[in-house]
């Protein structure tokens, strides 16, 4: 379904990931927007959250990394990266056991996981005329909605605490048949929500509606989730920043992957020269 309020709280959730309001206060300005109007950026500096001026050079920054994924930007050579896996996933798809659900993890953080993702997800729908579902399951750092310019408000761990129903949660993107399902308005006990039982029952619905599965996740690095959710996924993707990620520390995620008889299905080197912010979420 169409999620009418999507872009509408953009701003907040970008002031949120960089770490300058919390998500309650969002919800508070957000409350007395509806009644006195305005922008939501005035409504924040007038209850005193932030300054106009900082309110200005975060958007400038994040804005501009945010890359927000379109149609266009498939066709740059940049993405031969995303090509030339997607033919190896595009054999497990159609092998024998054919695989329905994938996960991208890094090592450890700001590796491009959910940049790639991105892009692997509009590929994988552009070139095959699959049913997929988008799933940002990375809850502690949610990116997924910033780069599809999406609401975080409506999903995933809203349908899991707050009983919200999935259909008002999955977001329309401008790819035919690709839709996502951002990872919602709540980020506490993230481990607990990805290991209920909840969440099992979701992810085997969501499997029955959709062809695949594509989930974005945290980094297999100092936490449980992304090794918790290689449970549910047929395949795990890993991406390496290349020239940054020790040898040794992908070896241990490929062997932690392993531990958890997780399949492999490819790596993406993420090759490009790109600044990351500084961030304390993990
Ligand atoms: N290939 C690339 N080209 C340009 N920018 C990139 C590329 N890969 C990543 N980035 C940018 O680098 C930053 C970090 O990337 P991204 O958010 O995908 O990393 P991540 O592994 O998901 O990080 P986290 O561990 O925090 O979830 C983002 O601003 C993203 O847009
Ligand atoms: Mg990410």
């Amino acid at each position: 379904m169409k999620n009418d309020s999507s872009k509408k709280d953009l701003i907040g959730q970008i002031l949120i990931n960089a770490g300058f309001i919390t998500h309650e206060q969002l919800m508070y300005a957000l409350k007395e927007r509806e009644k006195s109007g305005g922008r939501l950026g005035e409504t924040l500096v007038r209850l005193g959250y932030i300054s106009a001026q900082t309110i200005a050079t975060v958007l400038k920054k994040q804005l501009a990394s945010s890359l927000l994924v379109n149609h266009k930007m498939l066709e740059s050579p940049e993405f031969s990266e995303f090509y030339r896996l997607q033919t190896s996933i595009k054999m497990a798809l159609f092998s024998d056991d054919p695989i329905r659900s994938i996960m991208v993890t890094s090592a450890v953080p700001a590796e491009g996981k959910s940049f790639s993702v991105s892009y692997l997800a509009m590929i994988m729908t552009s070139l095959m005329n699959k049913r997929t579902l988008l799933i940002d399951a990375d809850l502690r750092r949610p990116s997924i909605h910033l780069k599809f310019g999406l609401s975080l408000i409506h999903g995933l761990t809203d349908v899991l605490v707050d009983n919200k129903k999935i259909d008002e949660c999955l977001h329309d993107t401008e790819q035919e048949n690709l839709k996502v399902l951002t990872s919602g308005s709540r980020c506490t006990n993230t481990t607990a929500l990805l290991g209920s039982q909840k969440m099992k029952n979701l992810v085997g619905e969501l499997k029955e509606r959709f062809d695949l599965l594509i989930f974005d996740s945290s980094p297999l690095y100092p936490l449980a989730d992304s090794v918790l959710l290689s449970s549910y996924v047929d395949g795990t993707i890993l991406v390496i920043k290349a020239g940054a990620t020790r040898r040794g520390i992908v070896q241990r995620a490929v062997n932690t992957l392993k531990d958890t008889k997780g399949k492999i299905l490819g790596t993406i080197l993420n090759q490009v020269e790109y600044d990351v912010p500084k961030y304390d979420y993990y």
